[in-house]
């Protein structure tokens, strides 16, 4: 078994962005520029959106944290959102999710100017996705794409099993890992939770991608010896042993999978913060025009 190690990955491509960040700064005379718009103070939210500011921070980007009360209006927070897009010192715009339920997400995503749309869940980047077109890719999965990268593993005709068919995660995964692309060119099965025989198909997967939200999901007796596991999973739990006062479990039962598999991703140490990467990609692509 091998780790593949999100801190190495992800700390070796954020100098890289730093260093074309500077060079940014020193050619157009401003840092490149992402916003976040959080409402409300769901744990988790805070936890990810304080980390995403930071290392704006750390590469030499701006940032800047809009936040809003649980109560905020569809209205007040639609008009924040056209404002923020008509704003010309702005590369990329996020707006954390989930939302309270009297938000409509799928407004909000769509009133994001595309081409500041760094998250990459606009529908208008959905849809060049799928026709390998230049956009922004969904932050999770682009940064599971450059960990393989980095590990040049080779994925080629193998048999990808994508395990939950989130917007942010499951589908656009699917899509990348079968595109005519390196990596890629997977014959994928997007698999959920209303799959019959979800422990048959993940014994075929090559490879496992597990973003299904639910602690251990991923047990060794699913998994074929050899096979390369990706999990995606931030399951937070209370704790009373950890300083920040929670633990985070991923969708893979690790210490029993990791001995059979050729590769895994351990969970904290992983996906989580080749993430943040593909969101510094997308921003920095966006303020160099590179997409759009
Ligand atoms: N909630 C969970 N993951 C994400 C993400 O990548 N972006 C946003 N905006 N919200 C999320």
């Amino acid at each position: 078994m091998k780790l593949l190690d999100g801190k190495f990955v992800s700390e070796k491509i954020k100098q890289e962005i730093a260093v074309e960040a500077a060079d940014f700064l020193a050619t157009s005379g401003r840092k490149p520029h992402l916003v976040a718009i959080l409402v409300g103070n769901d744990g988790g939210s805070e936890t990810y959106v304080a980390s995403k500011m930071k290392n704006c921070e750390k590469v030499g980007f701006k940032s800047s944290l809009i936040r809003y009360d649980v109560n905020v209006t569809e209205e007040e927070l639609l008009q924040k959102v056209k404002e923020i897009n008509q704003d010309a010192g702005v590369d990329g715009l996020i707006v954390q999710l989930p939302l309270p339920k009297h938000i409509d997400p799928e407004k909000v995503t769509e009133a994001i100017d595309h081409r500041k749309d760094v998250d990459g869940f606009h529908p208008i980047n959905l849809g060049r996705m799928m026709r390998n077109l230049p956009c922004f890719i969904p932050a999770t999965p682009y940064g599971i794409m450059l960990m393989l990268q980095s590990y040049q593993i080779d994925t080629v005709g193998k048999h990808c099993v994508v395990v939950g068919r989130s917007n942010i995660v499951g589908s656009p995964m699917s899509i990348l890992m079968a595109r005519n692309a390196n990596p890629g060119n997977c014959t994928v099965s997007l698999t959920h939770s209303r799959t019959t025989n979800l422990k048959e198909m993940c014994l075929q997967g090559d490879i496992i991608i597990a973003a299904i939200g639910k602690k251990n999901f991923i047990t060794a007796d699913m998994v074929k010896p050899g096979a390369i596991v990706i999990d995606v999973g931030m399951n937070r739990e209370t704790s009373t042993t950890t300083k920040s006062g929670y633990k985070l479990y991923g969708d893979v039962d690790f210490d029993n999978v990791a001995p059979i598999s050729s590769w895994i991703t351990p969970v904290p140490g992983g996906v989580g913060l080749m993430t943040i990467v593909g969101l510094l990609k997308n921003t920095l692509a966006s303020a160099k025009k590179e997409i759009y």
